[in-house]
């Protein structure tokens, strides 16, 4: 009998295993598309993290930048409860008043238009690419469907949004892939305008590249870019899926950047902790998509809407904004002065720090025997720690870090 059916068979539940026994059930059970950490969570209050053998850690990671507002927030967890009690679902066909509210919420926080509410970043960028292409159909109706993005960029794992990533490792294996995307430069803008032609319908961009190790765009070029591309009617599509919701302390990356995109794509953050995104578009593109164009079963499910809608009120009536600059600004100054690290950058709590051994995969491993969760992008060390995080658990967790950094460098 395999390991799995025997620990299932003698335990009845999965909740009695031991680590062990759920390590070996989950290579026997689950695709394994993962480089998991060895330890199992199973619970968390704020930033803390608890596992299955009742190990605390300080998270840093905050599920690679979804709980905005940590584990269990009191208030998030009244406000999805009292929505699942009520309507989990019903179906895009009808009318519900808590995607609305979202709706509401995010066009009064972004200064867009519309939104389309979806499931994942991926599926963001897929709406996005499709309303880029239908926009330039629409309006010039020849091969006009070209989108530049840029080299290094990571823009999700669906076969189109493989296709949009500027990274050649993520061009293997799924034969054809979606055509029609060009990759530019990041910061080479006569570069990018060489990439650029009459066959182009749109550049998209993430202002801080995240998974391709916290690497933040030079403001002049994001600015210089978005002018070139408006005088060709060339659409700018900036994919806030990891930069958004106030991980670098303006609402939207794009804020800080002061251009005006015409479409933004949203996730991780925005639900909490539930699986939500969406594509927010200006005037020039909110009658593109028709019915029958786009639509999804789950999008804007009424739960995932209710957790949406509470993370969205933190930023109305709190101060949850100024205190990101201020804690990523400290979180800066006091990796700065760490054994190993070589520079720090990011914006706002969104942190990547360089070490002098490109060894961050080592630092994350060392971090979590020490009880703390850190993420890693490429060679670099990633902190996403929950914008609502206290300053207590913030210091107490680089303590950690810097101890973490002083065994490994030292
Ligand atoms: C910038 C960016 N775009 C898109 C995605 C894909 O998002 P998802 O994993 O929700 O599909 C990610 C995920 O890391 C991301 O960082």
């Amino acid at each position: 009998m395999k390991v799995a059916e025997q620990c299932l068979s003698d335990k009845e539940e999965v909740s009695l295993m031991n680590f062990e026994e759920i390590r070996k059930a989950d290579d026997e059970l689950i695709m394994s598309t993962y480089g998991r950490f060895p330890v199992c969570i199973t619970e968390g209050k704020g930033a803390t993290a608890v596992d299955i053998d009742n190990k605390k850690y300080i998270d840093f990671g905050s599920g690679i930048g979804v709980n905005s507002l940590g584990y269990c927030d009191d208030g998030y967890v009244e406000a999805v409860c009292a929505q699942v009690k009520k309507l989990q679902h019903t179906s895009n066909l009808y009318y519900t008043q808590p995607q609305l509210e979202a709706a509401k919420k995010l066009i009064e926080l972004s200064s867009m238009k519309k939104v389309l509410f979806c499931n994942s970043g991926a599926e963001a960028n897929e709406c996005a690419i499709k309303i880029a292409r239908k926009y330039s159909f629409d309006k010039y109706k020849n091969d006009r469907n070209k989108i530049v993005t840029l080299q290094n960029s990571f823009h999700g794992r669906t076969v189109t949004t493989l296709a949009a990533t500027g990274q050649d490792s993520f061009h293997n294996y799924f034969f054809p892939f979606t055509e029609g995307f060009a990759f530019a430069p990041a910061n080479d803008l006569e570069k990018t305008m060489e990439v650029i032609d009459n066959k182009t319908c749109a550049v998209m961009i993430e202002l801080v590249q995240g998974e391709g190790g916290v690497m933040p765009l030079d403001k002049e070029y994001v600015q210089k870019l978005v002018e070139y591309c408006s005088s060709f009617d060339i659409l700018v599509v900036v994919d806030e899926v990891q930069t958004g919701v106030g991980r670098t302390g303006t609402f939207f990356g794009f804020q800080q950047f002061d251009i005006k995109p015409d479409i933004v794509t949203s996730a991780k953050g925005l639900g909490g902790g539930l699986p939500i995104g969406a594509c927010i578009v200006s005037d020039k593109c909110s009658d593109v998509l028709a019915p029958g164009t786009h639509g999804t079963t789950f999008g804007a499910n009424p739960v995932v809407c209710a957790g949406a809608n509470y993370v969205l009120s933190q930023f109305k009536d709190t101060n949850l904004l100024s205190g990101i600059c201020e804690k990523g600004k400290y979180i800066r100054s006091r990796l700065e002065i760490m054994p190993g690290v070589v520079e720090t950058r990011g914006l706002g709590m969104m942190v990547g720090a360089v070490l002098e051994n490109n060894d961050a995969k080592s630092v994350a491993n060392k971090a979590l025997e020490n009880g703390l969760l850190v993420l890693t992008a490429k060679t670099v060390l990633r902190l996403l720690p929950p914008l609502n995080i206290s300053m207590q658990e913030l210091s107490d967790g680089l303590d950690i870090l810097e101890n973490t950094l002083k065994e490994i460098f030292q």
